[in-house]
């Protein structure tokens, strides 16, 4: 980890950003006082990292979709879920990059956690390694930072030190707002508010917290769906009325979720241009997408529904 830095944020200030947009944490409508027309764009990553789900398996429950489901995965049925999906990104023009799958790391699959990957448009590509709550998720980490620093990524952490460290789960919890330099941040299973105060200074940009309230919802991105800049998706039980007021500040149009669809993982679609992938058997949300310009993509991830992730958990964006 010789690229390892926690000065970058002093580089991007350096680099003549606007310092009143720089380094907030905002967590009210009340205190968000800059439009999204203040915020400069960022370019969206246009490759997919995924880890074949070799050594998926579900030993232990993590959050309450994996209750009731210990041992029962189909490896043959995971395996094919897995290759359809990648394929679906390929078939949209998004070439999949592999991380090797390890022994005993059952949850690597879920590529979405490990990391915060981000670019500035004249910089080098960087990520902000997790703090990841489970010690068997811990693990995973290292291997991530190795395949992103064999890929030119600058590789940075919250604090130097990760015992004392809040908690961070990477893309599952701090989702980019489409091409701004502007992070959405979950907290209260997983990723602790003291996080985004940390995540801000380091990235010298301003994050919109929110609190999550509802613990089948565990990651934000199990509840919250951007789907373009003015555009998103949300099962409105998972959120308080500050952090609703907050969405509904900076996206025109938010489509909300039926229980039901929630459930099926509707909001753990995503979206690249209007092509939004989802997992199938949620009409409704399929239906709203399409009044909204957008064409539904719907794929199998059951068997990794049982350990509480689907299309967004299975990938990382990358550069
Ligand atoms: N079993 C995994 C865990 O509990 C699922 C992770 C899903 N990932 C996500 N980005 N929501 O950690």
């Amino acid at each position: 980890m010789s690229g390892l830095s926690q000065a970058v944020g002093v580089l991007f200030m350096e680099g003549g950003r606007n310092s009143s947009l720089a380094a907030s944490v905002i967590g009210s409508a009340e205190e968000a006082r800059f439009a999204l027309a203040d915020i400069p764009s960022r370019v969206e990553p246009r490759q997919v990292l995924m880890c074949d789900p070799s050594y998926f398996e579900i030993k232990d429950a993590k959050n309450p979709f994996m209750e009731g489901n210990l041992n029962s995965t189909d490896p043959k049925g995971a395996n094919r879920q897995w290759h359809a999906l990648k394929q679906t990104y390929e078939n949209l023009g998004y070439p999949v990059r592999l991380i090797s799958a390890q022994k005993n790391l059952e949850d690597m699959v879920f590529t979405a956690n490990q990391v915060l990957p981000g670019k500035e448009d004249d910089g080098l590509p960087y990520v902000v390694l997790s703090e990841m709550v489970h010690p068997s998720r811990q693990a995973e980490v290292p291997f991530f930072a190795e395949w992103f620093e064999g890929n030119g990524y600058q590789l940075m952490r919250l604090t130097g030190d990760s015992a004392s460290c809040p908690r961070f789960e990477g893309q599952g919890d701090a989702i980019w707002h489409p091409g701004k330099r502007l992070l959405w941040g979950g907290y209260g299973f997983r990723t602790q508010e003291a996080a985004y105060t940390l995540l801000s200074e380091l990235l010298c940009l301003p994050v919109l917290k929110l609190e999550l309230v509802n613990s089948r919802f565990y990651h934000l991105d199990t509840a919250f769906c951007v789907l373009d800049v003015d555009c998103a998706m949300i099962y409105p039980d998972a959120f308080n009325e500050r952090g609703l007021a907050l969405i509904r500040r900076y996206f025109a149009r938010v489509l909300e979720v039926s229980e039901a669809d929630a459930a099926n993982f509707a909001c753990n679609a995503h979206a690249l241009g209007r092509k939004v992938i989802l997992q199938a058997g949620s009409p409704d949300t399929c239906q709203a997408l399409r009044g909204l310009g957008f064409e539904p993509v719907e794929v199998e991830t059951g068997e990794f529904m049982k350990s509480g992730g689907s299309v967004f958990c299975l990938k990382m964006m990358v550069f």
